[in-house]
């Protein structure tokens, strides 16, 4: 059984004022059947890993580097977000693929680290609106799926969220067919590469996730859960979420 993950994608929004909403995501969700993570800005992963307590809330990076430690001015290692108190990392996110070029043998390389520091990798793929009006989504996402999942990735380190770039803070979400589309594609590439560690592997769906269309989302096969942008950034957003993924 995978257990399915909620998680919220905060980019650069956030500074200390919003640690409010962390305190009401806890507040509304005092344990989670669900996995529950918020990846904020690194600035901010220190401060709620205070803040949390025991609460189960997952924290997590949005990129790390793909060294250890070095001269890499600006830059943050996997085993930095684990010291402050990450768990996850999310990597290759279409806007890091866009604003900073990372390629797929770059993801894979910061997936590398990632397991390295003992973080879960989210390794993000999507094809844009000219990709799917071309009839090309599967196999750019096949592509950008073999190159960036390292070889020896395992079910317990390793999600994978799909997120059509057209999709990504439109308000346009993937039609159910779609999604479904992409996410059998997925998890058969996941199962013919890694056999059962393919199937124990969750498969995320990201771009414009809100509570409306959640339940939907959450209902088709092989969805364990959602990356969630602008709808994670309050927790009275997030909350529906995730309880639209409890009932899924
Ligand atoms: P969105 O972003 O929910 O704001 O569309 C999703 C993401 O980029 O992870």
């Amino acid at each position: 059984m995978r257990r399915k993950l909620a998680a919220g994608n905060w980019k650069m929004n956030g500074t200390d004022a919003a640690l409010a909403e962390v305190d009401a995501l806890i507040a509304a969700n005092p344990s989670p059947m669900v996995d529950l993570l918020i990846c904020p800005p690194a600035t901010l992963i220190d401060r709620m890993n205070r803040r949390r307590g025991n609460h189960a809330l997952a924290l997590g990076g949005q990129d790390c580097h793909h060294a250890a430690s070095g001269a890499h001015t600006g830059d943050i290692s996997a085993a930095m977000l684990a010291d402050a108190g990450a768990s996850h990392v999310i990597l290759g996110h279409s806007e890091r693929r866009a604003d900073h070029g990372e390629t797929s043998e770059m993801v894979r390389a910061k997936a590398l680290a990632a397991q390295d520091a003992g973080l879960i990798a989210i390794i993000c793929v999507g094809e844009t609106l000219a990709q799917r009006e071309a009839g090309q989504a599967l196999t750019v996402i096949g592509a950008q799926l073999a190159g960036s999942v390292p070889d020896n990735a395992r079910a317990a380190r390793t999600v994978v969220a799909y997120e059509p770039v057209w999709a990504i803070g439109t308000g346009k979400t993937a039609t159910t067919t779609e999604i479904a589309e992409v996410h059998a594609a997925i998890r058969a590439a996941l199962v013919a590469r890694f056999d059962a560690e393919g199937t124990g592997m969750r498969i995320l769906y990201g771009g414009s996730v809100k509570a409306s269309n959640a339940a939907d989302i959450f209902a088709v096969p092989d969805v364990d859960g959602a990356l969630v942008g602008g709808a994670s950034l309050k927790a009275a957003d997030f909350t529906p979420i995730v309880a639209a993924l409890e009932r899924a």
